[in-house]
């Protein structure tokens, strides 16, 4: 058996920053580079070593053991300033009671509500365009997946200044993670601007979210918001006692569902347009699937379900760029994987990006064709756009129905084409984001 130590070490260290430059300066060339040196490769994280895993069947032998592979690392660590041990980033044995208290949120009836507030919102700003403006999309949709985060966690219950207050402050924190995550925290802690922003962000979050919660606790009206779902929940395993999540645990969770939910829809619709920039034969395609489904219906009663081609577009946008692109587990108790001895506490990577760009599982995996979604893969270590066993993804459907209708918002009203003079780039955040995308709104020919 191999141990740790006498796995390749990715090219590029640098002494005391590890691969920081490479992870935020070309992250997508970083992790793809690591497949050539083998199916389990070192990299390091500021000062920290974190194995990556670069085979589709190990990272799934991964994701499936979530007891062994438990929740941890640099990214986790950050994430748990943020957001405590909310569902994303508890340990396995906080796990399977919060999952059972948030899932009721994700409840197929309380899908036609939030669809309402995806249409709203989406169309609000695609009609708040002229025609033939610059528009940087990445910010457009970033801003637009924050507000429809904090309207379908509060409704509509917030002052306008509240909501914008918390949209600020959580664009900071989004911000702020992943540089935290891979720089050393010698360096976190400096005061230096960027370091005070972060704190100050993540103290007023809190307390705001505490205050809302207080107020909300006192009354037991379900609004149909995410909140009102997270504050009933009821533990079908208690017998007496404390029967739902504490306050502690609720704000926790409100900020991760803001946080978990937002970037990720945002970077996927920001992919599919500059995607769908590049084939217009696409682009027409999606059109006149937008103007169909609105012909005698107006965007919040469309079945996202229903916006097949849309849905398409974005399966492929997620699989050429996955906006979660790498993420972290610590390992809980000594184990092996793929014939490497993994002592408690290593720290292993996973990357979907890097799965989802493999040739041997898809045919030229850097072109874009929403056809292969015709027949999904029969692998199912092959796509993990939103992970996969216990620790999935609990927003998924709510991440595609968002998707769906923004991009049918967009599309029914608006051709984009390219604008900025430079390449678009892929900026590594916690979320993988286009930088750079700006793009030209024409107004389409025909009205529906
Ligand atoms: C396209 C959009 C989205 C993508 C690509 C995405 C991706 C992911 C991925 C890859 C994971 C697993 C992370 C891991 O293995 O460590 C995850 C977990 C999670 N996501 Fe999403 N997500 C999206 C939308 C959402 C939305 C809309 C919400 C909430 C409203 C959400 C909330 C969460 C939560 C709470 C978890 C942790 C689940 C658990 O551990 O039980 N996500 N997401």
């Amino acid at each position: 058996m191999t141990v740790v130590a006498s796995l390749p070490l990715a090219p590029g260290a640098l002494p005391l920053l590890g691969h920081a430059v490479p992870l935020v300066r070309r992250p997508l060339d970083f992790v793809s580079s690591l497949p050539a040196h083998g199916g389990l490769v070192r990299i390091r994280m500021g000062t920290r070593s974190v194995v990556m895993v670069c085979d589709p069947q190990l990272t799934r032998q991964v994701l499936l053991n979530d007891s062994v592979f438990d929740k941890g690392g640099p990214l986790f660590e950050r994430g748990r300033e943020v957001a405590g041990n909310s569902l994303l980033s508890c340990p396995h044995d906080m796990h399977r009671r919060q999952r059972r208290l948030c899932q009721p949120a994700f409840h197929t009836d309380r899908f036609p509500g939030y669809n309402v507030a995806f249409a709203d919102l989406a169309e609000n700003l695609a009609k708040s365009w002229q025609d033939r403006q610059i528009v940087d999309v990445t910010e457009a949709l970033t801003r637009l997946t924050a507000e429809v985060a904090v309207e379908t966690m509060f409704a509509r219950s917030l002052p306008a200044s509240i909501a914008s207050q918390i949209l600020d402050d959580f664009i900071i924190l989004s911000e702020g993670i992943f540089r935290r995550a891979v720089t050393p925290s010698t360096l976190n802690r400096l005061p230096v601007p960027a370091n005070r922003r972060y704190r100050r962000a993540l103290t007023r979050l809190k307390s705001t979210v505490f205050e809302i919660i207080a107020a909300r606790r006192s009354a037991t009206t379900d609004h149909g918001d995410l909140l009102s779902s997270l504050a009933n929940a009821v533990d079908p395993d208690s017998k007496g006692g404390r029967y739902s999540l504490s306050d502690e645990e609720l704000v926790d969770q409100v900020i991760i569902f803001l946080y978990a939910g937002s970037d990720t829809t945002a970077a996927a619709v920001a992919w599919a347009l500059h995607l769908l920039a590049q084939r217009t034969d696409l682009d027409i395609l999606l059109y006149e699937e937008a103007r169909k489904a609105l012909r005698d219906t107006p965007l919040v009663l469309v079945d996202p379900n229903s916006l097949e081609m849309a849905n398409r577009v974005l399966a492929e946008s997620l699989r050429m760029y996955p906006p979660a692109w790498l993420t972290t587990r610590t390992v809980a108790s000594d184990t092996e994987l793929g014939g490497v001895v993994l002592p408690a506490g290593t720290i292993v990577g996973y990357s979907p990006y890097l799965v989802h760009r493999l040739p041997d599982l898809y045919k030229e995996p850097d072109t874009f064709d929403p056809d292969r979604w015709l027949s999904p893969p029969a692998d199912r270590s092959a796509y993990i756009p939103f992970g996969a066993g216990a620790r999935k993804c609990i927003g998924d459907r709510f991440g595609m129905a968002q998707a769906a209708l923004i991009l049918t918002a967009i599309i029914s009203r608006w051709r984009l084409i390219p604008a900025g003079g430079r390449p678009v780039r892929a900026a590594a955040k916690v979320t993988l984001m286009p930088k750079g995308l700006h793009m030209r709104v024409l107004a389409r020919e025909r009205p529906y």
